[in-house]
This record gives C-alpha cells, structure tokens and sequence, in this order.
C-alpha cells in the first residue's frame, strides 16, 4: 500500500508494507549521519546511501545529472509533473517488474522536492543481499561458467518483458550466494517497443565489461543472440 505524505513543495510516497515505521528523515542526510544510520557509501554514477533502519536495510539514491548539463546543474531537473519525475518513474517502474516477477529491488520510498520549475528528487529502494557487483566478481576472478549461464538467462528475462535499460553496466548488476542476477539503476528507463533499443544496451554492458581486467569476452555469446535483433 503506497501512502503519500505532502506539505507545502515536498512530496513523498512510501510503501507501507515495506515500513513499519516510516519516517520522511530518511531522505535527510543530517539526520541520517547523525543517527548512524548510513551502514557504507557505495561507488556508482552517484553516491548511494546504504541505510540500515528498524532492523532493515535500504538503499537511498539522489538523482543527478550527468554530462554536460551536470556544470550547469547538479542535481536540479525541470519540472512539468510528478508523473513525470525521475524519483517516481523509477518508482513505478520498479513496482510494475516486480510484479512481473523480473530480479529487481523492491521501490520502498521517494522524494520530490519542487522549487518553481524544477525539482530535486530521491528514491529509496530495499537492499537485496548480495556477494557483489558483476564488475568486483570479473575482477576478481569470481565468475564461472554457471554464473555466466544464469546472467544469460536474467538478461532474457528482462527481454522478454520488454524492459530497456537505460544503463546497464558491470555495477548495476549485482549476485547473490545463490548465483542470481539482479538489475538496478533504473533511471530513465522504460518498457521498448523497439528491439533495436535492447541490442544498444546488450553492447553497451559489453562496452562497460571490456574495461575490466580479467574479462574474458565471456559475454559474447549472449551479446550475439540479441544483437540480430
Ligand atoms: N537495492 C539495492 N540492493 C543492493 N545493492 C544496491 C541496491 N541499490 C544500489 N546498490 C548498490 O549501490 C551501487 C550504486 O547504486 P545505483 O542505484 O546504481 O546508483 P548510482 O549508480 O546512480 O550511484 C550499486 O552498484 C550497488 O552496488
Ligand atoms: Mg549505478
């Protein structure tokens, strides 16, 4: 069940299956530090916050931009509707995967602060228990010809239900003990209805893993099936 808290320019949307206790001071970094509530800073495009709160813990993101715009502004977008904010496309977007069973995080909270014509904005999503990123196993030497096999299937997965990542590189793509494959970061993305746009990403991942010592071109063959696309 989504509940919505507003006053005056900020608005908020939180699940409350995921909370038993919810509190909007998650999205303050203040408090947050203060109270010790950060567990670690994580090394994306940005700075994810893990927290760990009520015996639980999540991730929080804040949106920034990226390029050129980024000298411009930071972290400011123009506003036009909440529909049409970062925080709750990717929101929505999450819930709806979710539901259709693909290994995503689950959207707990999120954040719009407006200003006139543009907005801030933040998304806090359920941390999934992980042994690391695809791009610490391939340096490290952890991937096996299993683990490559199950990221084949994940990836078909998510073709199947349409889903373009807007993206999908070495460090959004996570593992857990069991060998599942998880996507995360999915800013700006949305559901295809071209193929050609899922064969962008497929070398887009394959671009990101070339950089990493110890890669192998392991990802040729799944990057061959949909590259015909
Ligand atoms: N829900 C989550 N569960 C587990 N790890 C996460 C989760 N969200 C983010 N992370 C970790 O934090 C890193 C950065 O998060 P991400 O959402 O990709 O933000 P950005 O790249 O924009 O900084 C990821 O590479 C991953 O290691
Ligand atoms: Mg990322």
């Amino acid at each position: 069940m989504d509940e919505i808290i507003k006053n005056k320019n900020i608005y908020i949307q939180y699940n409350s299956n995921v909370f038993s206790n919810f509190s909007n001071k998650l999205f303050n970094i203040d408090y947050i530090s203060k109270e010790g509530l950060i567990k670690s800073v994580m090394d994306g495009r940005g700075k994810a916050l893990e927290l760990e709160y009520g015996g639980k813990s999540y991730f929080l993101k804040h949106y920034i931009r990226g390029g050129f715009v980024a000298k411009i502004s930071y972290d400011r977008y123009i506003f036009n509707s909440l529909a049409s904010t970062r925080a709750v496309k990717e929101y929505n977007f999450l819930n709806t995967m979710n539901d259709k069973g693909l290994p995503v995080p689950k959207a707990a909270a999120l954040q719009v602060i407006t200003n006139r014509f543009t907005y801030k904005a933040d998304l806090i999503t359920c941390k999934i228990e992980n042994e690391g990123t695809l791009y610490e196993f391939i340096k490290n030497n952890k991937m096996t010809k299993v683990l490559w096999n199950s990221l084949g299937t994940t990836i078909e997965k998510f073709y199947q239900e349409n889903v373009y990542h807007s993206d999908l590189n070495a460090k959004n793509i996570i593992i857990d003990k069991d060998n599942n494959f998880f996507l995360l970061d999915f800013d700006n993305s949305y559901f295809f209805y071209d193929k050609k746009l899922f064969t962008k990403s497929m070398f887009r991942l394959e671009r990101s893993l070339k950089k990493i010592k110890n890669y192998n071109h392991e990802i040729q063959n799944i990057v061959k099936k949909f590259s015909s696309l």
